[in-house]
């Protein structure tokens, strides 16, 4: 019988050992030993299906790709030490010289890095598009594309791409549809079930959802993981720690519960910003007034954990005035990280999106009061009262 979402991130891909224990098994080894010298070669030639090396394969990271697989409701699951190898890996494993992407413009500030600066060192050309219209996707994909990249919702204002309209267009000019599906999780949304190949995750954010450790996670068919990643992170090596992977198998149990809660209270916040005088404007996918909520409804559950919105002051003390408004904050941390059970605060023209040029920060939204915000586990009215208590304190600069 098909499991539901709930059953699967707590019983999913286990594989106990000889000891019956209730906790995932933690196989803190780098390799394997074998009996015999002809054992070996027959590892190596693969005749016998076993572990040889935790580079490309280990029995903890098995169990959190097997888990991570079910959730996805993909054919296969391989993990990496970070979001960025992870999504660095796609490229670089499916990618050759001469090669074109077609991406969307809306990204982190690392994977605009890579697809800006790192591909195009590498012979492949670049297409940049506005994620949230189709015509320019439409025009762009006119020419035969190898790959198309987006994140939905986009990092930090959370722009939707429609992953079904832009995965029959890239099909249709021979691309593989790659997304990131970071701030939706796959509580949220499934790409793959839209039309998306290929699905990519940072694991450090609210699969592990407590702060602790990396991770990355890539989701696809049997054949893409097999043929195209597996050799890839075998020989290159961006693996994933097997402490990491027990770390997260334990932080993935609750990740259903944390994003219905974390969601929960993101609305409260809205509700409470979209009153305050001091907020110039809100993003967030589900958002009556959002032009893009057909999309949300069509492709995702809820509007998510992530909040972002822009502070009334004028132009010359944005940055002053949001700043004040961060070092108000009492219960509320200064983060550039995301997807914690702490509600976490970031300013993304100063941190994550720094290093992209003015005119690029200002086509993507990326102000000088703009504040994003990861929300949290704490109860919903002290994280209400912490932003209303700084907003007040941050007033006395227009
Ligand atoms: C949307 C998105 N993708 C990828 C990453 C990269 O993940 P990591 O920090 O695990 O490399 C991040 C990190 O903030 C992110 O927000």
């Amino acid at each position: 019988m098909k499991k539901k979402t709930s059953t699967k991130l707590i019983r999913g891909g286990i594989n106990r050992t000889n000891f019956s224990e209730t906790s995932e098994p933690l196989f803190l080894t780098s390799g394997f030993v074998y009996k015999t010298a002809q054992e070996a070669e027959k590892a190596f030639k693969e005749e016998k299906k076993r572990f040889l090396y935790s580079r490309f394969g280990n029995p903890t990271v098995e169990i959190l790709q097997k888990k991570l697989a079910l959730i996805e409701e993909a054919e296969s699951c391989w993990l990496t030490s970070t979001g960025m190898s992870a999504l660095f890996s796609i490229f670089m494993s499916y990618l050759k010289n001469g090669d074109r992407v077609v991406s969307a413009r809306a990204l982190f500030g690392s994977c605009h890095h890579i697809v800006t600066k790192i591909l195009p060192r590498f012979g492949i050309e670049v297409e940049l598009v506005d994620g949230t219209n189709l015509n320019q996707w439409e025009l762009a994909l006119k020419k035969k594309t190898n790959l198309v990249f987006f994140e939905t919702p986009s990092n930090p204002c959370l722009d939707l791409v429609d992953i079904k309209e832009v995965s029959k267009l890239a099909h249709k000019s021979g691309a593989l549809v790659v997304v990131d599906n970071v701030f939706a999780t796959p509580i949220l949304q499934k790409p793959l079930n839209y039309g998306a190949d290929v699905v990519m995750y940072s694991a450090t954010k609210h699969f592990d959802g407590h702060g602790r450790v990396l991770g990355g996670a890539i989701l696809g068919s049997h054949s893409f993981c097999e043929n195209i990643i597996k050799p890839f992170i075998r020989n290159t090596g961006p693996s994933i720690s097997p402490f990491n992977a027990w770390v997260l198998l334990k932080g993935i149990e609750t990740l259903e519960l944390r994003i219905k809660q974390q969601t929960k209270s993101a609305k409260e916040i809205i509700s409470f910003l979209e009153k305050n005088k001091n907020i110039k404007k809100i993003y967030y996918p589900t958002l009556k007034k959002s032009k893009q909520i057909k999309i949300a409804k069509q492709q995702m559950l809820d509007g998510g954990t992530i909040i972002a919105f822009e502070i009334k002051a004028s132009k010359k003390n944005e940055k002053k005035k949001s700043f004040e408004f961060l070092n108000k904050l009492k219960l509320i941390d200064i983060s550039n990280n995301l997807g914690d059970s702490k509600t976490l605060i970031t300013h993304p023209y100063t941190t994550t999106h720094h290093k992209l040029e003015q005119k690029e920060k200002m086509s993507l939204r990326i102000t000088e009061n703009l504040i994003r915000l990861s929300v949290g586990l704490e109860d919903v009215t002290d994280i209400i009262s912490d932003i209303d208590n700084a907003l007040k304190k941050s007033n006395k600069i227009i």
